[in-house]
């Protein structure tokens, strides 16, 4: 009898066993922890050759001790088709010792699937339970799935098997105890059509005929180490590989669908350099004896790290130098570093709970930054990627509904609802912040000494704390006063940053330092901010400028119940020099100043020698002032002015700084008639810098610094959208030479780096027929980073009907553009000024259709709001949506957070318009 686990409550009655039990009293959310799983042999049979029926059906034997006697055995299982009479229990110590399972039932709540036994289990006892399974591969990229690919020659489509099995998802592949702190070892074997490849997370040990279907295989894969369910992974495919192993170390292997291989050079080569960067760093050796790296067509999140068979989306690991930017390099090498680096944090040692995913993610991230500057200096990846967390964090977590790094989790929408820009960007940079007030040699100890600790097994933050607070006192880099659990805590436990007020003294050269939490909302009273973080004091002044020293001078500290203690700084210069605090941003905080220190440093910044300010300062300084003036906290005059020393300023992060906060500014006075004034200070400020990188003329190939590169992409990207001297001309250009061609797909003369800038304008500025030009490109591309680049174009046009069908085929399967991808043209139709209402009718009409359509992975769909809340600035519109969004709650499920940063944004927009409005613009209409 076969039956959906659903369905059990029935089948127990078919078998006539008892109910009582059915019923359960057992609702916490957690397993019970009276078993624990010593080893699973898992077994799988994957059927792919019918596209009909791609399915899989499995068994699995996991040996259970017992801690503590039960009668029960709970574990994990969902959407599983299960035949509870072949379930079996064997008692491992003594083979006359009977025992069975007498009822079963279904807690579709947390996923339980709990198994009643005959006599009771006893503690110390070692049993094997043995279970069958089967079901589809399902459509939803979870669990264990099906992808697939067109195989250009033989014209017809590929399939594969998958699997993604974090957060949750192990339970929707085989019956299991899916917590991160349940470890144990795992032998898999796959079975499958012996034209096919198998791979698991180990290397394979044997492979044997299936003596029931003809021309199937067994493959069975080595023993792994102990490791959490979430980890393990499996896939059956035909794909190619490039093996790149480096001298003496782990094997290393580069897949992907054949007709794409030859994008596989970079990854392959990138990938064990960086592995053995991480086993100098972290001073262990990577634990298994291979390592795959695989591209998967249909992939959800960017990449995940299942150790030693690594899964990426394709445009996350393949490299085409014909097609492929480098911005698209970096990512690449960005997130392969990434995904590395959770060989050690992460999988290697594991969280305990999701309470502490950040201590994966946001050392991943962290870590990642470090072992990209270490192959590639040239990027000067750790500066990039420290500010461009930065940047992000002090917006997000400016929001009164963020969250703190480290929160309690009970439900699975609310894991996934974590991997969110606090877990990952905030997780990093205060990892940074203690890198830089610890120093390099004391870090790294405790680093060291916290992996090797907990290896195999699971941590806390606060045994993380433990191992660093040891290192910093033996080296010392703290005094012994200090312990890093109370500096952490405070930036861990707490939502948020502080703001730090400087007001300085000049006659005595001492400055009194205030802080409370930094809101964009400012309707928050200041009583109601609070909160008190452990702030690492550092400062650069105008004579000494020196941003090199990021070792803290002094420290703000906090009282026993978390209360603000203001801290008074000597030494300081006098009345004609600035000083700077936060060195290197090496801390979240803002800083304001008193106006005299402002003027001073716009005084240095427009008319003096401003590169010896760090460049990240600059960034600062920008930011800050630009932020503090949207709040209200300073003059729009002040930060619009200091904002003007750009025209001077031919750096990446700067800008990069500049332009991510002036596009606040102009996604709401773009639809007011004031825009002309912002748009002649916009152009006034641009067209220096693009007349001194030549514009949009192809210089690629001289630049030596890699950083303007990147530069030059983002400023012709701007230069373009407020048509500054020649920038659309010259991409028009471009375009009508690309469609000149004869074989447009073969052979393309936009220079790659500017792809984005010249389609998007072209298409903004084009016909009909350019649109179709670039669509039919999308169609025949088959590189992940060029799809990317020309679906994100194609939402530039201005034509209503040509925007309106593009919608209507972005959530069309039939159309070609996987679902997976499916944001990123939403993003860019509802990014345009004209595509903005016509999204937000869409989405407002079709938002139970948009549900369904992204289902489960609502992570997916949140990614369609923040053109709503960016470009949102009326009362009235905020009050629709408002309505909206309690009207249609249940098409919003497991979104209850990204809707609520919505709103809170689109809040922000409104108070802004209503108190800065007039007075930016009457500040920029002097300056133009
Ligand atoms: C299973 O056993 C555990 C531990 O003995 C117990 O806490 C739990 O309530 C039981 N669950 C059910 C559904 O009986
Ligand atoms: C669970 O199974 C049902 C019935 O086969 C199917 O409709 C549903 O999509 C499945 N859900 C998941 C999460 O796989
Ligand atoms: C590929 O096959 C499809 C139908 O399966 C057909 O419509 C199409 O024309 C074929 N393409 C080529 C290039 O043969
Ligand atoms: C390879 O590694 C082993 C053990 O680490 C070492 O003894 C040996 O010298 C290395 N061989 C080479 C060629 O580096
Ligand atoms: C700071 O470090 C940079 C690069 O390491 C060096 O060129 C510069 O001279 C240093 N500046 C000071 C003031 O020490
Ligand atoms: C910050 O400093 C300014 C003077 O520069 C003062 O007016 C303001 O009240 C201070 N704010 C706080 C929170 O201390
Ligand atoms: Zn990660």
């Amino acid at each position: 009898m076969k039956l959906l686990a659903t369905l059990l409550v029935a089948s127990a009655m078919l078998l006539g066993v008892s109910m009582a039990s059915i019923s359960s009293s057992y609702s916490y959310y957690r397993l019970p922890t009276a078993l624990r799983p010593k080893k699973y042999d898992l077994r799988v049979l994957t059927h792919l050759e019918n596209p009909e029926e791609l399915r899989f059906e499995g068994n699995v034997k996991i040996l259970i001790e017992v801690l503590e006697n039960t009668k029960n055995i709970t574990l994990h299982a969902k959407n599983l088709t299960i035949d509870e009479a072949l379930i079996t229990l064997k008692d491992t110590s003594s083979a006359d010792k009977k025992n069975c399972i007498s009822s079963t039932e279904v807690n579709s709540q947390h996923d339980f699937y709990v198994m009643q036994t005959c006599n009771e289990l006893l503690a110390g006892e070692v049993y094997e339970l043995s279970m069958p399974f089967s079901a589809d591969l399902n459509r939803q990229l979870e669990g264990y799935y099906r992808s697939s690919y067109l195989d250009p020659v033989a014209n017809v489509t590929r399939w594969l098997s998958i699997t993604q099995f974090e957060p949750a998802s192990a339970r929707l592949a085989f019956p299991c105890f899916d917590e991160p702190n349940f470890k144990a070892p795992f032998v898999v074997t796959l079975g499958y059509h012996k034209k096919y490849t198998g791979l698991s997370n180990m290397p394979v040990k044997e492979i044997k005929n299936n003596d029931q279907i003809a021309d199937y295989i067994w493959c069975e894969f080595l023993e792994s180490v102990p490791m959490s369910t979430y980890l393990i992974a499996y896939s059956v495919n035909d794909f190619a590989h490039k093996p790149s192993t480096l001298p003496n170390s782990t094997l290393f292997r580069t897949w992907a669908r054949p007709n794409a291989i030859d994008q596989c050079d970079y990854a392959s080569g990138f990938g064990p350099k960086v592995l053995q960067y991480y086993e100098d760093l972290f001073g262990i050796k990577f634990p298994l004896p291979k390592i795959d790296q695989i591209a998967i067509p249909d992939f959800s999140a960017g990449a995940m790290e299942n150790w030693g068979l690594v899964t990426y989306r394709e445009i996350a690991l393949l490299y085409s130098a014909a097609h492929s930017s480098l911005v698209d390099k970096q990512r690449v090498a960005s997130i392969i570093a990434h995904e590395l680096a959770h060989q050690w944090f992460g999988n290697l040692v594991t969280m305990k709970w999701w309470t502490d995913l950040w201590l994966n993610e946001g050392f991943a991230t962290y870590v990642a930054s470090l072992g990209v500057e270490n192959i590639n200096p040239e990027w000067h990846a750790l500066e990039q990627e420290s500010l461009g967390n930065l940047l992000t964090i002090f917006r997000r977590d400016a929001l009164e509904s963020s969250h703190p790094i480290s929160r309690p989790i009970e439900m699975v929408s609310e894991i996934s609802e974590s991997f969110d820009q606090i877990s990952y960007q905030k997780g990093s940079t205060v990892l940074r912040m203690m890198h830089m007030f610890l120093g390099d040699e004391s870090f790294r100890a405790g680093l060291q000494k916290y992996l090797l600790k907990y290896s195999y097994g699971n941590a806390e933050q606060d045994n993380l704390w433990e191992s660093l607070t040891e290192a910093a006192h033996k080296y010392r880099a703290l005094p012994k006063s200090y312990d890093i659990k109370s500096i952490m805590d405070s930036w861990t436990l707490q939502t948020g940053y502080p703001i730090i007020n400087v007001t300085r003294n000049y006659e005595q050269g001492t400055a009194k330092l205030t802080q409370e939490r930094y809101l964009l909302n400012t309707q928050i009273a200041r009583a109601a901010r609070g909160g008190c973080w452990w702030v690492p004091l550092s400062y650069a002044t105008q004579g000494e400028q020196d941003f090199n020293n990021t070792a803290p001078k002094a420290w703000m500290e906090c009282d026993k119940n978390g209360g603000v203690l203001p801290k008074t700084i000597t030494d300081l210069p006098g009345n004609d020099q600035w000083v700077i605090f936060n060195t290197q941003l090496s801390t979240l905080y803002k800083v304001n100043y008193d106006e005299r220190n402002w003027k001073l440093l716009i005084e240095t910044l427009t008319n003096g020698e401003f590169e010896r300010i760090h460049v990240i300062n600059r960034a600062q300084l920008i930011d800050d002032a630009l932020y503090l003036a949207w709040t209200g906290e300073q003059d729009y005059e002040i930060a619009m002015r200091l904002v003007e020393y750009l025209q001077r300023e031919r750096e990446y992060l700067p800008w990069k700084s500049a332009f991510e906060n002036l596009k606040r500014i102009k996604n709401i006075i773009r639809q007011t008639p004031n825009y002309e004034f912002f748009k002649r200070y916009m152009q006034k400020l641009i067209a220096p810098i693009y007349l001194h990188l030549n514009g949009l003329n192809d210089t690629f190939s001289g630049i030596e610094q890699q950083e303007q590169v990147l530069l030059k992409t983002m400023v012709g990207n701007w230069a373009c959208q407020y048509q500054v001297e020649d920038c659309i001309e010259v991409a028009q250009s471009y375009y009508r030479a690309w469609r000149a061609e004869p074989k447009p797909d073969e052979k393309n003369p936009v220079p790659i780096n500017l792809r984005p800038t010249v389609y998007c304008t072209s298409i903004r500025q084009g016909s009909d027929s350019d649109w179709q030009f670039l669509w039919t490109r999308y169609k025949n591309s088959n590189v992940a980073a060029e799809k990317r680049t020309i679906l994100t174009s194609l939402g530039c046009s201005r034509e209503v009907w040509l925007l309106q069908r593009y919608l209507e085929l972005t959530f069309d399967p039939k159309e070609g553009i996987r679902r997976q991808d499916s944001m990123w043209a939403f993003q860019a139709i509802a990014y345009n000024e004209i595509g903005f209402h016509l999204a937000r009718e869409y989405f407002m009409n079709n938002v139970d259709f948009i549900y369904k359509f992204y289902h489960p992975i609502t992570k997916d769909m949140s990614r369609l709001l923040p053109p709503f809340s960016e470009q949102t600035f009326l009362e009235s519109d905020f009050e629709d949506f408002k309505n909206f969004v309690t009207a249609n709650r249940g098409s919003l499920k497991g979104l209850e957070q990204a809707i609520q940063q919505t709103l809170e944004t689109m809040l922000t927009n409104v108070q802004w318009k209503q108190r800065n409005y007039r007075q930016l613009s009457r500040s920029i209409e002097t300056m133009i």
